[in-house]
């Protein structure tokens, strides 16, 4: 497993003693991942647009976290994914789904994620990171729909929540067209596990 040593210090949240890690997601955290966002989310969360372009695809490199709390457990999720806006257009990342331990809701972790998501993506060179969420509270971390007009979802989606972030600025400057998956698809048996 690759984990730098920064990556596994524990990250002091909302105030409380030292207690989780914003750390690489492990094959191992699957399993508790997906029962998290079912409890987090609901089953209606795999009907959402954002979905058709993940289906069958892994993150983008190095772009999956979880919150690990002091036992190993896994209190939070986000993953970011490659896209392409547009035909043959510019590349991108698509956020998504971030969610928190609905116990553990408010104590800073969804934040401290995405804070860590969003400074890995830069890190590793991507020009902008899309989503698909509400603006108030993403624009916490810089996030809006100022040049997102002229994308499109693949499917049913909310205009108003379709949100960016450029890493490198100008990144969307006359970006149009439909969101396309570019990510690298998964190998048979890892498909089985996603299912
Ligand atoms: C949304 C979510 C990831 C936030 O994580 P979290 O760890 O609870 O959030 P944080 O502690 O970092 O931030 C809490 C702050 O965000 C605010 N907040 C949380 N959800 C919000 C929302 N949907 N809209 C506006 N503000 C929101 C809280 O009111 C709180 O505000 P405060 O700082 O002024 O007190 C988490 O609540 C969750 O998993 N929700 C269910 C799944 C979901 O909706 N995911 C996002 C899909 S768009």
């Amino acid at each position: 497993m690759e984990m730098s040593f920064e990556m596994e210090m524990p990250v002091e949240i909302g105030g409380h003693a030292p207690a989780f890690g914003m750390v690489a997601e492990a094959a191992a955290d699957v399993a508790a991942r997906e029962a998290l966002l079912d409890r987090a989310m609901g089953p209606k969360r795999r009907k959402k647009s954002s979905e058709k372009l993940r289906r069958g695809r892994r993150p983008s490199e190095g772009l999956a976290f979880v919150a690990r709390d002091a036992l190993g457990g896994v209190a939070g999720t986000v993953r970011l994914w490659d896209v392409r806006l547009g035909e043959g257009g510019a590349a991108a990342l698509l956020l998504g789904p971030l969610a928190v331990d609905p116990s553990l809701k408010n104590a800073g972790i969804g934040s401290a994620l995405m804070r860590h998501a969003i400074a890995e993506a830069a890190r590793l060179g991507h020009a902008a990171i899309l989503l698909v969420g509400d603006a108030p509270y993403y624009a916490r971390f810089g996030f809006s729909a100022e040049k997102t007009g002229s994308l499109a979802m693949p499917g049913p989606y909310e205009r108003h929540r379709l949100l960016a972030l450029e890493l490198v600025e100008g990144a969307l400057d006359g970006v149009h067209g439909t969101l396309k998956a570019a990510g690298r698809k998964l190998k048979a048996q890892e498909l089985i596990s996603a299912a």
